[in-house]
């Protein structure tokens, strides 16, 4: 198992496994397969290689040279909002699970957000029935601090997500 930094040669894997997950898990996330079918690879490289001012970066964990798994940390930049950073888009291919990949991409964006000067926080949502995700976050310390009641509608169903946030500040 090796984890690293996506860069743009990973583009025409990362999506083929991000258009599986939007396709296999479309409640875990708020792209829908429908946005981003029709992207090019090179915007599939711009949005995964990682931001100049450090605004983003995608890390990919591959299992005898495939990818089978991602997660993206976001860092917005302004000045207000620096102290606090985003997980996003976390992903392990279904056949796969269960083995401890999720918790070492987890643990590789915490790590990576602890290494970020000023970065004192990581936030992330989740759509509230998804358990699995639930326990991995819990395991690593986040804490719920409130839903947003139909935060993605997808057909005719609504889905509450909650908004979790592990202090990198405190210990204990
Ligand atoms: C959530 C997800 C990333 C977990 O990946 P994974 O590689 O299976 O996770 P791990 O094997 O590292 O599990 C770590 C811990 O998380 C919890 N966990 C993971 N899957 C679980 C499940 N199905 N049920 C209950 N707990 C679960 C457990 O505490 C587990 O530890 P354990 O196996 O020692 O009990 C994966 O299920 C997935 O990609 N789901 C679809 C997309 C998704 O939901 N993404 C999250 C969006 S917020």
């Amino acid at each position: 198992m090796d984890i690293r930094l996506l860069d743009r040669n990973d583009a025409p894997a990362y999506q083929a496994l991000r258009l599986q997950a939007l396709r296999e898990s479309p409640d875990a996330f708020s792209a829908s397969h429908e946005d981003e079918a029709t992207r090019s690879i090179d915007e599939v490289a711009a949005r995964i290689v990682p931001a100049a001012d450090g605004s983003m970066c995608m890390f990919g964990i591959f299992e005898s040279g495939a990818l089978t798994g991602f997660v993206a940390l976001v860092h917005p930049q302004r000045k207000k909002l620096r102290h606090g950073a985003e997980l996003a888009g976390m992903y392990v291919a279904p056949a796969l699970r269960r083995r401890g990949l999720g918790a070492v991409l987890l643990h590789a964006v915490i790590a990576h957000a602890r290494s970020i000067d000023g970065v004192r926080q990581l936030g992330l949502g989740v759509n509230a029935t998804n358990e699995a995700a639930k326990a991995l976050y819990r395991s690593a310390g986040f804490v719920r601090w409130g839903v947003q009641p139909r935060a993605l509608q997808i057909g005719n169903v609504f889905h509450d997500e909650e908004h979790l946030l592990l202090r990198l500040d405190v210990t204990g």
